[in-house]
């Protein structure tokens, strides 16, 4: 677990998801739609601390905090410790600081997994005050990525997002990530699919021995989201076209609603292949890593 007991509080990664797949299978009355999805972790974490205070409190830092969060009291970070201590019947207060590398709104989970890490955070400061069910379901209440979030390793995710099943064993990967520097609202996105996922997400084998195969197994997959996404935000087929070129990119998608694509590459070329691009796209967010 990413998560570590500092002298006066505690500190947690939280790790980038990213959706290798995502098929939509269908739609709820409530409006949510079900789906199918290869989840998976990257190495690339915004990382949250926790110290007791005599007040809740939230303050975030990092290349990615400048005018982009605004800490409200409705902030997910603040939600997730509120229902945890709710939950855990703790009349305590901490102070949180976030120090965010991920972008925000961006398909890669960046409030869900913070939300996760401060689940996960509080959980071990106060161990044995809530069971892992109910730390399930307080996830799932803060959004439908949060639960997948809270184990932060692979998995397949269905149902809304609140069905975590064990993904297959997967080589050593790395990954790069890169935004066009530009949020796409998730309901934006849902709203703009018109059509749904058919057939549905392909049988997966218990372990996928190599990065070649992984590739060939994902051409027979979508994120169904992508189109609709690339709709609401033009620069993400530029996006996809970048990562498709390099020639050290086996597969290349969109994450979740995007706008935020990953090229999937051996461990070794990660870094190398985020200079490159970075060095082509200077405006955009690119950052190398590996799935953890
Ligand atoms: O649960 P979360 O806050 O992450 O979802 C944001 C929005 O994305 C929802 O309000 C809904 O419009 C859409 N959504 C969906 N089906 C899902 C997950 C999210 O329609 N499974």
């Amino acid at each position: 677990m990413p998560e570590e007991l500092t002298a006066s509080g505690a500190a947690g990664l939280a790790c980038a998801k990213i959706n290798l797949t995502l098929h939509v299978t269908g739609r709820q009355e409530d409006g949510y739609h079900r789906l199918q999805s290869l989840v998976v972790f990257a190495s690339i974490a915004d990382r949250i601390t926790a110290h007791p205070a005599s007040a809740q409190s939230l303050t975030i830092g990092g290349p990615m905090a400048p005018d982009l969060i605004p800490v409200r009291s409705d902030n997910l970070v603040l939600r997730a410790a509120d229902a945890f201590l709710r939950a855990a019947g703790l009349d305590v207060s901490y102070r949180f600081h976030l120090e965010k590398t991920l972008p925000v709104a961006s398909g890669i989970g960046g409030g869900s997994a913070d939300a996760a890490a401060v689940l996960r955070v509080l959980s071990q400061l106060h161990p044995g005050l809530v069971s892992s069910e109910a730390l399930e379901e307080l996830a799932l209440g803060l959004g439908a990525d949060v639960p997948v979030c809270l184990a932060s390793r692979s998995a397949v995710m269905s149902g809304i997002g609140e069905i975590v099943s064990p993904a297959p064993a997967l080589p050593p990967l790395g990954l790069v990530l890169v935004n066009p520097g530009v949020s796409v609202p998730t309901p934006a996105v849902f709203k703009a699919l018109t059509r749904r996922s058919n057939p549905p997400m392909p049988d997966l084998p218990d372990r996928i021995q190599t990065l070649a195969q992984l590739a060939g197994l994902l051409e027979r997959t979508r994120n169904d989201l992508e189109a609709p996404a690339v709709a609401v935000c033009q620069q993400i087929s530029e996006v996809l076209s970048a990562l498709a070129a390099d020639r050290d990119i086996a597969f290349a998608r969109m994450s979740g609603s995007g706008a935020t694509c990953f090229g999937l590459c051996a461990r070794e070329d990660a870094a190398d292949i985020a200079v490159r691009l970075r060095a082509a796209h200077p405006a955009w967010w690119v950052a190398g890593g590996e799935i953890v």
